[in-house]
């Protein structure tokens, strides 16, 4: 069975001491893709990560023995494409990040990936709920409104479906809002955050300016960086030109969100990110699933932020979002209904 999988690891024995729970085992579904590559190479970095596991339809033990060089403690194996493989490469993950499926070509929405991507999710999820049911599930393929309501309808359908370890990233589009906000404003965008909610396509994404360091930003000038924050991922699809979508900002923005659940399942405290989670915020209106700002802890979701205040303007774009929301989440849920 062992010929299904390849070490790379120059240091198997840890340099410093680690106790067992700083012992973490990453796994990325997609390794090879344009993401994976390199938000593995960024996992590798990190040294909250003890075991780096990629796992691709192609490709992923070429990456493995790659990034295997690079001088930092941690393992990376490369499995191999087959059921042994992914289930190898899922066994004791504490953290599973799917970039895998297809990516935007120009003049493509993110629900128009939905027929590939959503059995792709479905699979990989069918694989996760069995050999790492109790893993943080970090889903980044598109439509991620409509692909994190897959995984928990094949969490739940297997009997293991745990709202507290399944997260939509939508860290890209707060990464994307506090850079923009700083080149209209001309600050230092690590001094800007600006709370996204909502969901991670087109108008669902909502930014809320008015909790930002600038509420001030008004007229054209904010219904300008509203939409760019909306429809950012369109200025790289377009300037891509075919050849796909964001991949090294969602790469960082994805490294950046499994960061945040590695320091709050290693202890710390206070530790909050956006994100798209089942959440009690509106489901009185029938959206079960919406991305606000969520304090991570040692169980995944600690404590999930109301929205807050918001000002009338926002109100309106809210109301858009939740409309596009409740579509997105129903089709997943369908799909999962009629290909299970
Ligand atoms: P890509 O095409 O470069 O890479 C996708 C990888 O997935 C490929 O290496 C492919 O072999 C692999 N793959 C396909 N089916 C698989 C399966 N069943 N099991 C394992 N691996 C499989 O695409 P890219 O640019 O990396 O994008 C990946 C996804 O991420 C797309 O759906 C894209 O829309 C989404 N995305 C999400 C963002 C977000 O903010 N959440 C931002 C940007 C992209």
């Amino acid at each position: 069975m062992f010929a299904a999988r390849q070490t790379f690891g120059l240091f198997q024995k840890r340099a410093f001491s680690a106790s067992a729970s700083q012992a973490s085992k990453v796994a990325v579904l997609g390794a090879a893709g344009g993401i994976g590559q390199p938000l593995s190479l960024l996992l590798k970095l990190n040294p909250r990560v003890s075991e780096l596991a990629l796992y691709d339809i192609r490709g992923g033990p070429g990456v493995a023995a790659d990034l295997s060089h690079i001088n930092t403690n941690s393992t990376v194996t490369g499995y191999e494409a087959t059921p042994a493989g992914l289930k190898a490469a899922l066994t004791g993950a504490e953290i599973v990040l799917i970039p895998a499926g297809v990516p935007r070509k120009p003049g493509m929405t993110r629900d128009d990936l939905f027929n590939t991507n959503a059995s792709i999710v479905r699979d990989l999820a069918k694989a996760a709920a069995e050999a790492s049911p109790d893993a943080n599930i970090l889903v980044i393929s598109n439509p991620v409104n409509s692909t994190v309501p897959i995984v928990s309808e094949v969490f739940k359908a297997k009997g293991v479906y745990n709202p507290k370890r399944l997260f939509g990233v939508t860290t890209l589009d707060v990464v994307r809002a506090s850079r923009f906000i700083s080149q209209v404003k001309e600050t230092d965008p690590a001094n800007e955050a600006v709370p996204v909610v909502g969901g991670h396509s087109g108008v669902t994404i909502v930014p809320l300016l008015s909790q930002s360091n600038h509420p001030d930003i008004e007229g054209e000038t904010r219904d300008a960086l509203v939409n760019r924050i909306q429809f950012g991922g369109d200025e790289v699809v377009k300037a891509k030109d075919g050849a796909g979508s964001a991949t090294l900002s969602m790469a960082m923005a994805g490294a950046r969100f499994a960061e945040s659940l590695l320091k709050a399942a290693q202890g710390e405290k206070g530790i909050v990110e956006p994100t798209f989670v089942e959440s009690p915020l509106y489901k009185d209106q029938g959206v079960d699933f919406f991305a606000s700002r969520v304090e991570l802890g040692p169980n995944g979701v600690e404590k999930i932020h109301e929205v807050g205040k918001v000002s009338p303007y926002e109100e309106k774009l809210v109301e858009a979002a939740l409309a596009d929301l409740k579509k997105n989440i129903q089709k997943g849920r369908d799909f999962v209904a009629q290909n299970p």
